[in-house]
């Protein structure tokens, strides 16, 4: 890796700063672990244990101290947080799954709600603690199935047990936010919304992208179960380079930079399941796929968000267009199943190439 020129990303605010990722097992959160650490951050993580074999955090064998444990036990989450004193928390820990969220809605709401109630009463009282980022979703905003982009300020909702959780988890925020946090020498805490995110290395079910790899490497057809669903894609380093963004603010203890924002893809990359399969088999052309016409479970039909507040007031704006994420995928998969290969930090690297070229505002000296 070219670890001067990474060093230097993000003002170069996270060297040797203590950043705790709860969820870093996960899909987003090892790919966070992986680009902070990168940058000389002292990463520390708060997680189960993967729950799918491969998985991205093992395959990418990195040196970081992690804590297996469930974030609904409070005392224990309290102890590692405490002992940790971190300067800057991500909280990505979640069920992140809609179609689970139908088949254990217990869980989905006592780890997304409480889980998160129980991550902000424990950073309260932490010394050194400067920033909070809650990582929600897209789908926590009430689904009016309109034409437009959803903004920071529109009400929460969400009719299946995941959209509800993050839609919660969203109240949770603002009111610790309100009474707890919003005085001074507090830490500062947001709230980040993306959208669907694809990208190498994530092997959960019922996501499409990784449905089709799966199948793909088995030389199965996959059914598509809701081929007009249109979802704001992007690819998974999208989203973090807004994290990181807003997380570089709130380190410098900038006021303004706390509460929420939407982190989602230009408009080129809202489009429909069977486009996405079909931009994915013009990369890999083993694809097969199939319509499947039965009744499932609702999952909201159009969703877009509105981001201008993140290009106007975090200069953030995302990198890759539809081809260029749904490319980079693939070729993560193909190099995985075909050459045994992790191409994570080349995929790195590519992307901070491609930043660079677009003089966007993290990778300036
Ligand atoms: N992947 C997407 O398309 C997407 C879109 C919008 C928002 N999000 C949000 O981003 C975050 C990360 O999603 P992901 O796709 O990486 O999910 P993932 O399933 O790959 O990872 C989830 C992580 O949370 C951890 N976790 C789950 N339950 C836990 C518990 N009880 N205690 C401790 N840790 C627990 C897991 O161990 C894992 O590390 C989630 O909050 C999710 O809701 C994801």
């Amino acid at each position: 890796m070219e670890s001067l020129v990474i060093d230097k990303l993000f003002g170069g605010i996270y060297k040797n700063k203590k950043v705790l990722i709860t969820g870093h097992t996960g899909f987003k959160g090892s790919w966070l672990a992986l680009w902070l650490q990168r940058m000389g951050a002292q990463v520390y993580g708060l997680a189960l244990e993967p729950e799918t074999n491969p998985n991205h955090y093992s395959l990418l064998n990195l040196q970081i101290e992690s804590s297996i444990q469930d974030i609904n036990d409070f005392d224990q989450v309290n102890k590692i947080v405490k002992r940790i004193k971190p300067d800057i928390i991500f909280h990505l820990a979640a069920q992140p799954l809609v179609r689970l969220s139908y088949l254990d809605p217990v869980n989905t709401f006592q780890t997304n709600v409480m889980g998160t109630v129980n991550i902000l009463q424990a950073c309260r009282n932490v010394p050194n603690l400067k920033a909070i980022v809650i990582i929600t979703s897209d789908k926590c905003y009430e689904n009016k199935e309109w034409i437009w982009g959803y903004r920071e300020n529109e009400t929460m909702g969400g009719r299946d047990p995941y959209s509800a959780s993050k839609g919660c988890t969203e109240l949770v925020v603002s009111a610790f936010r309100e009474s707890f946090f919003d005085q001074p020498d507090m830490p500062l805490l947001s709230s980040a919304r993306a959208g669907n995110v694809i990208g190498g290395g994530d092997w959960a079910k019922d996501r499409i992208l990784t449905d089709l790899v799966s199948a793909t490497s088995n030389a199965e057809s996959l059914f598509l179960r809701y081929p007009h669903a249109t979802r704001p894609w992007q690819f998974v380093l999208e989203p973090l380079s807004g994290y990181l963004t807003l997380g570089w603010r709130m380190l410098e203890g900038k006021k303004g930079f706390d509460g929420a924002w939407n982190f989602g893809p230009n408009k080129e990359n809202n489009v429909s399941v069977i486009e996405l399969v079909q931009e994915a088999k013009k990369n890999w052309d083993e694809i097969k796929y199939d319509v499947d016409r039965e009744n499932h479970p609702h999952e909201a039909g159009f969703l877009m968000l509105d981001s201008t507040k993140a290009d106007k007031l975090l200069n953030w704006r995302p990198v890759w267009g539809f081809s260029k994420t749904v490319k980079h995928t693939i070729d993560w998969y193909k190099e995985f199943y075909q050459n045994n290969k992790i191409i994570s930090d080349e995929i790195l690297l590519k992307y901070i190439h491609e930043a660079t070229n677009q003089e966007l505002i993290w990778c300036k000296e």
